[in-house]
């Protein structure tokens, strides 16, 4: 692999062309009205996909936004890599916060500057170009497959059926994802962990009719204090949830790993001095590394109800309404926590008000083991490109259709990402470091010869 940085040195500009035509199509999975936006993505991901050499390339319906399906199959001997991603986008409100337009990129002190451009279209264009860089020069050591989903930003509610629906075509010894962040641009690391996820809205009723806080006000609950009390009660003192039966299934990491999770290069300072706050806050007795990758948390992500827009109302709401996602440790169980959840939040609520639990979405954590194959193909491949061995940690962030591929697939992932924390993905200006782009690119060739040699 000789010539694989001149590949990509002569291919910049074009490859960058082709990351920018994706990341123009608005395929915003929670919108219905971007519904043709999806098809467009994943018509585009086929075409992309033959063009780059693959045998064959199908856009798969499902329930909700299509699957597309790719292959190159050289040798049943060798063995085959199956490459994950994701081609929808969170949506980019607000708008007034962005420099240059979510789905206009620009690139802007050496940043792609775009909606997807790190989550996840620039980690997995790198995969497209990889592949095409080892087909065009003939040394693609094993056979791919690609499966590229359009519901991960909504917890990906359809995939579970393709994979039960398609489990001969997806056969295959390992999938290789790319849509987690490394602990800096000089730490090369590995993601050995994600989190569960269990996502829901709760709603609480008051009167029958928004009421005058003047004629009502001091006599009738106010569904928004009633609300926030609620709602401030599920974390104490501590920074521990009291959601009764919580952590029942939370594993304590040995002395041993915590003291290795210690030893990971995570500055506090600059973790603080990044998001602009003077001192962190959490659960009592852990670092911040360990409160975001051993430990579950609980929060508000959004909450609304009464008058919110300019100027003054005086009005005392009928209804107060809240988003609360609980991220869940490896061993504890989404649908459980849910129902614990539920009966706490309900057993919670006053008499004088109505409250609702809905739930929106969920899935399992993932631990990752370092003693495979893949992980050791995926630790020198770093090394090559960033001359650093990688450190493994656990990460915050969620993929739940991670722990469905291992339970409905057998195939255990390995998660080569090359996101950076500054890139804000979710957030304004998303944006994606043209190094790690291009470097992204350079690791995975090299994954792919040291995985084929060790199977
Ligand atoms: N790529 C992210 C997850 C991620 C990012 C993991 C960085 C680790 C490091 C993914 O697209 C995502 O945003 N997942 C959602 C979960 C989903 C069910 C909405 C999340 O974590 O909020
Ligand atoms: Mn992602
Ligand atoms: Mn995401």
């Amino acid at each position: 692999m000789h010539d694989l940085k001149d590949y990509i040195e002569k291919n910049r500009d074009r490859f960058l062309e082709e990351l920018f035509e994706l990341i123009k199509i608005e395929s915003i999975s929670s919108r219905e009205d971007h519904k043709d936006d999806m098809y467009r993505a994943a018509e585009w991901i086929r075409e992309s996909l033959l063009r780059k050499g693959a045998d064959k390339a199908e856009v798969c319906e499902t329930e909700g936004h299509p699957v597309v399906y790719g292959e190159k199959l050289v040798d049943k001997k060798l063995p085959t890599v199956i490459i994950y991603g994701h081609y929808d986008v969170q949506p980019v409100e607000p708008l007034e916060l962005w420099k240059s337009k979510p789905f206009e990129p620009e690139i802007r002190d050496g940043k792609i500057y775009a909606r997807g451009a790190d989550d996840d279209k620039g980690q997995m264009f790198m995969h497209f170009a990889a592949f095409e860089y080892m087909v065009s020069t003939g040394q693609l050591p094993c056979n791919v497959k690609f499966m590229i989903e359009g519901e991960e930003e909504i917890g990906s509610p359809s995939l579970g059926s393709f994979l039960k629906e398609n489990r001969e075509k997806l056969a295959g010894d390992v999938i290789l994802v790319s849509d987690t962040a490394m602990l800096g641009a000089e730490t090369p690391s590995i993601t050995t962990g994600l989190r569960g996820l269990s996502f829901c809205e709760v709603h609480v009723t008051g009167p029958n009719r928004d009421l005058h806080s003047g004629l009502y006000g001091g006599a009738v609950a106010n569904p928004i204090n009633i609300l926030c009390d609620m709602i401030s009660s599920l974390i104490d003192k501590d920074g521990k949830i009291t959601v009764k039966g919580f952590y029942d299934d939370v594993e304590e990491l040995p002395k041993e790993e915590r003291e290795m999770m210690a030893r990971a290069p995570f500055s506090e300072e600059d973790y603080k001095e990044s998001i602009g706050v003077k001192a962190l806050h959490g659960e009592k007795g852990y670092s911040a590394l360990e409160r975001t990758g051993i430990r579950p948390s609980l929060d508000v992500n959004g909450i609304w109800g009464g008058y919110t827009q300019k100027g003054a109302k005086t009005v005392l709401p009928s209804e107060a309404h809240a988003k609360i996602s609980m991220r869940l440790v490896p061993n504890q169980n989404s649908e459980k926590i849910t129902r614990l959840f539920r009966d706490h939040f309900l057993s919670i609520a006053p008499d004088y008000v109505k409250v609702d639990v809905e739930f929106l979405h969920g899935g399992e954590g993932y631990v990752s083991p370092v003693n495979t194959p893949e992980y050791q193909a995926a630790s020198k491949a770093y090394e090559k490109t960033y001359g650093m061995k990688p450190v493994p940690y656990r990460s915050g962030g969620s993929i739940p259709i991670i722990s469905m591929f291992e339970h409905i697939l057998g195939i255990k992932s390995i998660l080569m990402g090359f996101g950076l924390e500054s890139d804000a993905i979710h957030s304004p200006n998303e944006n994606y470091p043209l190094s790690q782009f291009f470097k992204g690119m350079e690791t995975i060739p090299h994954f792919y010869k040291f995985f084929a040699e060790m199977k």
